[in-house]
C-alpha cells in the first residue's frame, strides 16, 4: 500500500462561538477567538491504495485535486465558515470540527484507493488530523 497526499490551501474567516451558551461563557471559553478573524488554512488529503500498473498511480492527483476543489475549496475559500457553508451549519468551526467535516464530505468521493487521513492546519502551530475513527 502506498500513501499519497494532495495539499491545498484556502483562506477563510470564522469565530469560535457556541450559540447555546451565554456571551460570558463564550468569552470565557473562546476569548479572542470569539471575534471574527481569518486563517490561511492548509488542507492535506492522504489517500492509500495499491499502485495501478497501467498508470503507476495510486490515484490520479489531477482527479483528486478536482474533487477537493469542487467538494471543499469552492465552498470554503474566502467564505465565513460560521454562516456561508451548507455542510458546516450548526458546527463550531474549530480546526478539529473542520477536519471531521471535510472527511465526511470527501470519504465517498475518492475514485481509486481510499481516503486515509485528512490533515488541516489553521496556523503554523495548530493542526488537526482525522482518520474516520
Ligand atoms: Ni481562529
Amino acid at each position: 500500500m502506498v500513501y499519497i497526499t494532495r495539499r491545498e490551501t484556502f483562506s477563510a474567516s470564522h469565530r469560535l462561538f457556541n450559540p447555546e451558551l451565554s456571551d460570558y461563557r463564550n468569552d470565557e471559553l473562546f476569548d479572542k477567538c470569539n471575534n471574527i478573524h481569518g486563517h490561511n488554512y492548509i488542507l492535506e488529503v492522504i489517500v492509500v491504495g495499491n499502485i495501478i500498473l497501467e498508470t503507476g498511480y495510486v490515484v490520479d492527483l489531477k482527479i483528486l485535486k478536482n474533487i477537493i476543489s469542487k467538494t471543499i475549496l469552492e465552498k470554503v475559500d474566502h467564505k465565513h465558515l460560521n454562516t456561508d457553508v451548507d455542510f458546516l451549519q450548526g458546527i463550531i468551526p474549530t480546526v478539529e470540527n473542520l477536519c471531521v467535516a471535510f472527511w465526511n464530505q470527501l470519504v465517498n468521493k475518492i475514485p481509486a484507493g481510499k481516503l486515509f487521513s485528512i490533515k488541516l492546519s489553521e496556523t503554523e502551530n495548530n493542526f488537526a488530523e482525522y482518520r474516520g475513527e
